[in-house]
């Protein structure tokens, strides 16, 4: 399968599968979010591999967000439709995958990227991650996920002022809220990642891909708020503050929200 923008490799029966946009510090767009799908696909119809290990290419990131360039032109039908597809094609395709992954956290994460790592079933970050929802800084909210599984891993207060800042909390940080397990320095990160999913393969995929049905099935009691999030997010795309804020990022300047 040749992919532009998803490196896949593999290591015994552990998959290291990085979202390769470097230059764009891996920012997701339609085509990244297809192959990531298509890949992760490929790996967990893959008996002989056992765990994933989800990573971004590059020194600086992770995953820097969703591409703004790509849906700064979208209407309100445009954003529920990109927040709905996402959410089913990827994010909520992570999480329910029967085949562990591991988001091995370098640099930022950021938008998409920190709910990227999120829907991954648990995260270890290097000590120069730095990990944050922007969304309403560009007159937006985040839509892949994030409104519902930042407060369950991060408890309702911690994600609230996360979300409402638009701030980026550092490695430590992260570890201290429990969004992260484990911190390592970045040239250890990977080793790290490796050496958990060596220990993971050991045990039964069939056991394993009960187990995170089971966690998942307790914590994912109300289907609403990802529906209540994909609705308020294509709103977000009919306003003027959402005009603004994109437009000001991509023109490199502070955004002068309007209020409407
Ligand atoms: N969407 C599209 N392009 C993005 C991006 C995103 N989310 N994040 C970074 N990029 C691009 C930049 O536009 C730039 O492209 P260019 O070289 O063609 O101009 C390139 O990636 C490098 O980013 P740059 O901003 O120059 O790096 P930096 O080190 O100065 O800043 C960040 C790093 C992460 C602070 C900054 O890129 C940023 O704020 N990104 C957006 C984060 C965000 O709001 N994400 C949520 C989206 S919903």
């Amino acid at each position: 399968m040749k992919l532009k923008n998803v490196l896949v490799e593999e290591e015994g029966a552990v998959a290291l599968l990085s979202v390769n946009r470097p230059d764009k510090l891996n920012a997701l767009n339609r085509l990244t979010i297809q192959e990531l799908r298509m890949a992760l696909e490929d790996l967990d119809s893959d008996k002989g591999i056992r765990a994933i290990i989800l990573r971004g290419s590059g020194p600086k990131a992770f995953v820097a967000g969703a591409d703004i360039a790509e849906f700064a032109a979208y209407g309100e039908r445009e954003g529920r439709e990109l927040a709905r597809l996402g959410q089913e094609e990827l994010f909520d395709y992570i999480e329910n995958l029967g085949t562990p992954v591991i988001a091995a956290v370098n640099g930022f994460a950021l938008g998409g990227g920190l709910e990227l790592a999120m829907a991954c079933h648990f995260r270890v970050a290097s000590t120069n991650a730095k990990m944050g929802l922007p969304e309403v800084s560009l007159g937006v909210i985040p839509g892949y996920g994030g409104t519902q599984r930042l407060p369950l891993l991060v408890g309702k207060g911690r994600a609230m002022e996360m979300i409402m800042t638009a701030g980026m909390i550092p490695a430590e940080k992260a570890l201290e809220y429990g969004l992260v397990n484990h911190l390592c320095d970045p040239d250890e990160l990977e080793d790290f990642c490796f050496e958990l999913a060596r220990k993971i393969v050991k045990n039964s995929p069939v056991a394993l891909s009960y187990a995170i049905k089971a966690v998942n099935a307790g914590l994912r009691s109300s289907e609403s708020g990802y529906q209540a999030e994909i609705d308020a997010f294509g709103k977000c795309f009919g306003t003027a503050d959402f005009r603004e804020g994109t437009t000001a990022f991509l023109e490199k300047r502070k955004p002068d929200f309007p209020g409407s």
